[in-house]
């Protein structure tokens, strides 16, 4: 770890400890992939297990500090100041079927904006984190994100809803579309935080995803911020205000593939 700043050895030392416990989970998917009952109680307790194992951490360390997580909501809500947004697994549903691509993901908020970021996948063991002003970093080395200035020699990423009512259905529908008019090839893995992680470390050129909850991408913004690349949250038709549109990008491409996106949503 290149960056000692008290706050992320804090959230380093809470991550690694709730990964022990979240690699050993993983490990019992495979078999209860095959049993009758399915591992679907499994993952909402191994999700709320991660989740306390981190709170606890974070909470002795500050205990005033308010916190956002996604499973058990607010903690101290009262301090907006000071705030720890958790996403205990990002990429759930890759979790759920053995699919060894999920992450935790810690952000830092101060008076609104994330400062400090860290993003890691177990499995993987790839620790991508970021401090405001001190650069971005993957394992131990710095990160910056790509030189590509043309979204034709791009590659890019993007996510979906899971379609199941009419209006994730639509959005559905809005993606295909946009995938066929944007000149570059496109993935799609089933975890935002590692997607923003995955621009900030050069692996694609942008990323978009509608309607993410902030947790999934609180500790990405900062990290992506910090590798040089640009983050905004697009208002397009919004059917929740409480979640956001993310257009992320190397910077260079940012323009472009944003008139991409919104050319499609006008015709
Ligand atoms: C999900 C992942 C996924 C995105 C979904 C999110 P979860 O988070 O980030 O990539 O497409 O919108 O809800 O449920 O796995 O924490
Ligand atoms: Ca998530
Ligand atoms: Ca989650």
């Amino acid at each position: 770890m290149r960056l000692n700043s008290p706050r992320m050895t804090v959230i380093y030392n809470a991550c690694m400890k709730a990964s022990k416990s979240l690699i050993r989970d993983f490990g019992e998917i495979e078999k209860l992939q095959v049993s009758s009952k399915g591992p679907g109680d499994f993952v909402t307790a191994a999700d709320k297990r991660t989740e306390k194992i981190i709170i606890e951490e974070l909470l002795k360390a500050h205990p005033d500090y308010g916190i956002l997580s996604e499973e058990i909501g607010q903690i101290n809500k009262e301090n907006l100041d000071h705030r720890w947004i958790i996403d205990p697994i990002d990429g759930t549903l890759n979790f759920l079927n053995g699919i060894p691509h999920f992450a935790i993901s810690i952000g830092y908020e101060e008076k609104g904006e994330i400062v400090c970021g860290l993003i890691f996948d177990p499995i993987k063991n790839e620790l991508f984190f970021a401090e405001k002003g001190s650069g971005a970093f993957f394992n131990n080395s710095r990160i910056r994100v790509s030189q590509k200035r043309k979204i034709k020699n791009s590659i890019l990423l993007t996510g979906g809803p899971k379609f199941n009512s009419p209006i994730k259905n639509d959005i559905f529908q809005e993606y295909i579309k946009i995938s066929n008019l944007v000149d570059a090839p496109i993935r799609k893995f089933g975890s935002a935080a590692l997607g923003m992680c995955y621009v900030a470390a050069g692996r694609f050129d942008g990323y978009w995803e509608w309607e993410l909850n902030y947790w999934d991408i609180a500790a990405g913004l900062v990290i992506l911020k910090e590798a040089g690349g640009f983050a905004e949250f697009m208002n397009y038709k919004t059917t929740n205000t409480t979640k956001r549109n993310v257009l992320a990008t190397n910077s260079s491409i940012q323009e472009e593939l944003k008139s991409a996106l919104l050319k499609k949503n006008i015709e």
